[in-house]
């Protein structure tokens, strides 16, 4: 028994952690998971949450029962609120499905399952590159996974032609996966008008369109402008999947929490779509846990601690911008070779450096800077304390 099974490789994202962790390096530097670490590189639990957690400890209504299937009523209609806007025409009539998921994960695996189930498509498109679990997740699901160009080397930005001219080939029925908003890994997203333009030509093809949203609030710094895409697609009249996560913008990492919401053509067919979904997650896992989602609808539903969330995510992200901003000035200081303006400009919590792997090697093996592969370093890793020497890293793994 188990004598064919073969080692498989750590995780390219979260095997960096356990990486980080087991370095026992005083200059250790984490910039592998999209994780939020404070200025003193420590994990942030947002005072909303403090206070949310709180409230519900001292409820005496709150008991530890089973949740139903798709998940906490309050929490799935205030998460697709914030997500699709509170004044969503598809909402309205009805034709929005919401289960509450195991965060963004779990929401792309219970969508790319339903997606499987419901249209069979005959491949699933992902961005080239991208968060490297899509492509097992949407393969797990049983769908063959292709991509479509994303990232221009050479702008150091977004190639739309090749996007467009690579899902112009797409088969039909075919489903596209779009990142919502602070694309992972690039930090490149299309402009208003560009997701405008992709949405017009999308109209003309026969695909279902399935957007990832794991970062909202980090891109613009404003809720409702980082799901400008997804709303002015489902305005358009295109029906579409939603994975959700609160992960990064509540800081709830372990407690998984999300949302999987699917937009269908009318009330009938929601409620069909519904109860094939809740096959789908009671063979999975039953059905959700409770504290995260508690601790969500707490939050969005009392306007006190609601501000107080969003001015804390909006100090998150400046930081992240003021780190961006650090690390350029250090390293022009240090005079390394190259344009390093994309690491302003790129958006969301990564900068997809363009270094090359045998430069990540160096950052890592080297310098104990701990970052992905691909070029992908989480800017949050950065701090006031530890900004100069990893542009001291950088240097030497470009130069050398
Ligand atoms: C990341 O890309 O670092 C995050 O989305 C964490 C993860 O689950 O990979």
């Amino acid at each position: 028994k188990f004598g064919e099974v073969k080692l498989a490789p750590p995780d390219p994202i979260l095997g960096m952690s356990v990486a980080f962790r087991n370095d026992p390096s005083p200059d250790k530097v984490d910039m592998g998971v999209g994780a939020y670490r404070t200025n003193e590189a420590k994990p942030l639990i947002f005072q909303a949450v403090r206070e949310a957690e709180r409230r519900i400890l001292d409820d005496p209504t709150i008991n530890k029962e089973y949740l139903p299937i798709e998940g906490l009523d309050s929490f799935n209609r205030l998460a697709r609120d914030l997500i699709l806007g509170s004044d969503c025409p598809a909402t309205a009539e009805g034709r929005v499905v919401t289960l509450q998921t195991l965060s963004g994960t779990g929401s792309l695996r219970i969508g790319a399952e339903c997606c499987k189930a419901f249209l069979n498509p005959p491949c699933a498109y992902v961005s080239r590159p991208t968060w490297g679990n899509h492509n097992t997740i949407f393969e797990k699901a049983g769908m063959q996974v292709k991509s479509y160009a994303y990232w221009k080397e050479s702008t150091r930005g977004l190639d739309l032609e090749g996007m467009l001219a690579d899902l112009a080939e797409a088969p039909a029925g075919s489903v596209v996966i779009l990142h919502a908003c602070a694309h992972n890994p690039t930090g490149v997203d299309p402009s208003p008008a560009q997701w405008d333009q992709i949405a017009d030509f999308l109209a003309t093809k026969d695909v279902t369109l399935y957007f990832d949203s794991a970062y909202q609030g980090f891109a613009t710094g404003d809720l409702d402008n980082d799901a400008y895409a997804i709303r002015s697609f489902i305005r358009r009249g295109f029906q579409c999947f939603v994975s959700q996560s609160f992960a990064k913008n509540t800081g709830l990492y372990g407690e998984r929490i999300g949302a999987l919401h699917i937009v269908t053509a009318n009330r009938e067919t929601s409620e069909k779509v519904l109860s094939q979904a809740k096959i789908i997650v009671r063979a999975s896992y039953s059905n959700p846990p409770k504290h995260g989602a508690l601790i969500v609808s707490r939050i969005l539903s009392d306007p006190a601690l609601k501000e107080s969330w969003i001015n804390e995510l909006k100090d998150v992200s400046k930081r992240i911008i003021d780190m961006r901003h650090k690390l350029v000035e250090e390293l022009t200081a240090l005079a390394v070779p190259g344009d390093w303006s994309h690491v302003i400009t790129q958006i969301g919590m990564f900068s997809f450096t363009g270094l090359t792997p045998a430069q990540c090697e160096n950052m890592i093996n080297k310098w104990h800077c701990y970052m992905l592969k691909n070029g992908r370093i989480s800017m949050t890793g950065i701090n006031t304390s530890n900004v100069a020497y990893v542009a001291r890293a950088i240097k030497d793994s470009v130069e050398n």
